[in-house]
């Protein structure tokens, strides 16, 4: 491995643009040995070419980089999205990203819509499981466009599959600490085994099964409906979440919308020891696109969890240094409050590394 970082940059569609220049100039403003080279796998390639993913790319990705930095895929002229599929759920699939990482972290009370909520109130994590679910494709259509379609979306849970997602929560809950530096103790997993039996059968009996390897641990568990009505009226209750696919797609934008949006919120698709992919939370945002209205610090504090997993620390400190300063002086576009585009939000960010 070379001395400096070797990151993929792929910026996709939309916003994706707009806010991953951002968070590479960021990255570089804090010094951080990294060598960037950028991969126009996009609507745009793919609309003029028919590429999505060129042959061996993702084994390219694997082979010749340290992680990957993604904005966003989906563009209203491709509407079958299959670029979004082959290109972001191929890197999760394919390259067998498992844990798709989303912390919550609300870093100003003005940001969130509940109520006497402070920032010490919102300090918690999801772990997604990213490979399986109802992702997976598996499934048909059959007599389509009679009236006796049938449309079948499997849901398919492996032993492996749960079983490694659900220690990954566990391994995060003994090596990672809250925001105020407290210790993390408690994992929930989070499903609706009281309706769909087989899978949350699974889910329940291996998480009860790997909690038992972690004593030091509390195990909780939750239905997925009774989580978000939860998540609403007391996020003081959640410190590691685990769950599935789909439900952690579900509840992690609700999480998003309690830390200032989908703005606001960093992801890190992981497989311990390979080639991992960060990218934020939010899509490729059509409405807004193209305007310089695009909150960037999504896509900032993604690149501070890439540097964090490649070693990085004291580069991402300053980083999330820079964000939580800007939210306080409002130097932020106008979804939370302050009255910057998103180069100018991205610039303050630059300036408040570089002179730090
Ligand atoms: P979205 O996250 O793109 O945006 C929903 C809305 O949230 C936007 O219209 C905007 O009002 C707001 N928003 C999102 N990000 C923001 C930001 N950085 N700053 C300010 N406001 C922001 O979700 P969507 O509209 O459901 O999806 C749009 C497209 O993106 C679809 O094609 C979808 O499949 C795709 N998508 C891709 C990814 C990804 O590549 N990781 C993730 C989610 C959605
Ligand atoms: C996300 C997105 C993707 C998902 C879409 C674009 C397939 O919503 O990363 O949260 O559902 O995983
Ligand atoms: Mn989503």
């Amino acid at each position: 491995m070379s001395a400096k970082k070797r990151i993929a940059i792929l910026p996709g569609d939309g916003i994706g643009r707009e806010v991953i220049p951002q968070a590479v100039a960021v990255m570089q403003a804090t010094g951080a040995a990294v060598e960037i080279t950028e991969f126009d796998w996009s609507a745009e390639r793919y609309l003029k070419d028919g590429v999505t993913v060129p042959p061996d790319g993702f084994a390219m990705l694997g082979r010749d980089f340290d992680a990957i930095l993604v904005g966003a895929f989906g563009d209203p002229r491709v509407k079958t999205n299959i670029h979004a599929k082959e290109i972001l759920l191929g890197m999760r699939f394919k390259m067998d990203l498992y844990a798709n990482v989303r912390p919550v972290r609300l870093m100003d009370a003005s940001l969130c819509p509940l109520k006497g909520i402070e920032p010490k109130d919102i300090d918690f994590v999801v772990v997604r499981e990213n490979t399986e679910g109802v992702y997976t494709d598996a499934g048909g259509v059959f007599k389509q466009g009679t009236a006796d379609e049938v449309a079948i979306q499997e849901d398919i849970n492996t032993r492996k599959g749960v079983e490694r997602i659900i220690r990954y929560a566990f391994e995060y809950c003994e090596r990672h600490k809250k925001q105020d530096g407290s210790p993390r103790r408690r994992v929930l997993m989070c499903d609706k085994s009281n309706a769909m039996t087989h899978a949350g059968g699974l889910w329940q009996r291996v998480f009860k099964e790997v909690g038992q390897e972690y004593p030091q641990f509390t195990t909780e568990h939750l239905y997925v409906d009774a989580l978000c009505m939860q998540m609403v009226r007391d996020p003081r209750a959640f410190d590691v979440i685990v769950t599935n696919n789909m439900f952690g797609d579900i509840i992690t934008d609700l999480a998003a919308g309690m830390q200032g949006g989908l703005g606001m919120a960093a992801s890190g698709n992981i497989h311990p020891g390979k080639t991992s992919m960060f990218e934020p939370v939010h899509g490729s945002a059509p409405p807004i696109a193209g305007k310089d209205i695009a909150n960037p610090f999504g896509a900032i504090l993604t690149a501070a969890m890439m540097l964090n997993h490649l070693g990085l620390a004291s580069e991402a400190e300053k980083i999330e240094a820079a964000v939580l300063e800007a939210v306080r002086q409002k130097r932020t576009t106008q979804d939370i409050g302050g009255a910057l585009g998103t180069r100018e939000a991205g610039e303050w960010i630059v300036n408040f590394v570089r002179r730090g």
